[in-house]
């Protein structure tokens, strides 16, 4: 099958295979858990979900205390599926909408208390990541946070098996830089779901952050598998064993 690279085919295509409320995908294991906590105090905030998919972590924040959470998505299929779970389930205080973020206009400043990307960036280049990070500092208080995820830089280039997570990479570690690597990754009952990574360096991270005006350090983590992943399911797990899987970040605006 062809690659899709449009981000809004790719998920509109496989919408479903997203929808959950239990932790399914490999990510939701090794990176969701970790960010959420990352996302605490969460007791009464107004939060912005970037790219928030069809819901699953906005539903996990307001389980955990948070006032309203407003989510954003290029795809109009995961939005759908946002809106129904919420009505099946007769959630209040969230609120989604279809758009692609970087035609997004900032109309009402310094709205939210956190902003929340879990996985966007690695569906936008670094210009448009900087893009994208300036207009949350706009939008954020002052005193309020920038919480986000990305797939480790190195990933890519350490594993050589496809299962249980694999990008096809184009190019070296800095002469990847901006290209689109597609990929897969298996959720534990077999099911591979689609993904794709426009490939940046560490640097690159730090380097938008300063460019939005950002101007403490982040609070960086390089998270992995746990004994307690591979005690739950090795054969899932094992494979990652030692392997930097994903980066998550937190700053402040001050
Ligand atoms: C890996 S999924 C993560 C979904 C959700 N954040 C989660 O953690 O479950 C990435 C999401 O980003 C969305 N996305 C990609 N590019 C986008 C853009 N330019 N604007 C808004 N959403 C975008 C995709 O449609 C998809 O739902």
């Amino acid at each position: 099958m062809k690659a899709e690279k449009d981000p809004k085919l790719l998920y509109n295509n496989q919408a479903d295979d997203w929808s959950r409320n239990e932790p399914i995908l490999l990510s939701d294991f090794s990176a969701r858990p970790f960010v959420l906590d990352m996302c605490e105090p969460l007791q009464g905030l107004n939060i912005l979900d970037v790219g928030c998919g069809e819901g699953y972590v906005g539903r996990q924040m307001l389980k955990r205390g948070a006032k309203h959470v407003d989510g954003i998505d290029i795809s109009d299929k995961m939005i759908s599926n946002a809106i129904r779970i919420q009505e099946d389930e007769n959630i209040r205080h969230s609120t989604y909408r279809t758009s692609n973020i970087l035609d997004f206009k900032v109309e009402q400043r310094e709205e939210y208390d956190l902003i929340l990307a879990m996985f966007l960036f690695n569906y936008l280049n670094v210009e448009e990541t900087q893009m994208v990070m300036e207009k949350v500092f706009e939008l954020l208080k002052p005193g309020g946070r920038f919480i986000f995820s990305v797939p480790h830089p190195l990933l890519a280039y350490l594993k050589k098996d496809k299962y249980p997570f694999y990008f096809d990479v184009k190019g070296g570690y800095f002469s990847g830089r901006n290209k689109l690597f597609p990929g897969e990754i298996w959720r534990r009952d077999g099911i591979a779901v689609n993904v794709q990574c426009i490939h940046k360096t560490v640097q690159d991270y730090f380097t938008c952050l300063k460019s939005a005006n950002f101007t403490t350090l982040p609070e960086v983590h390089e998270l992995h598998i746990t004994k307690e992943h591979i005690k739950f399911d090795e054969d899932f797990f094992g494979p990652l064993e030692d392997l930097p899987l994903h980066m998550a970040f937190k700053i402040q605006k001050v």
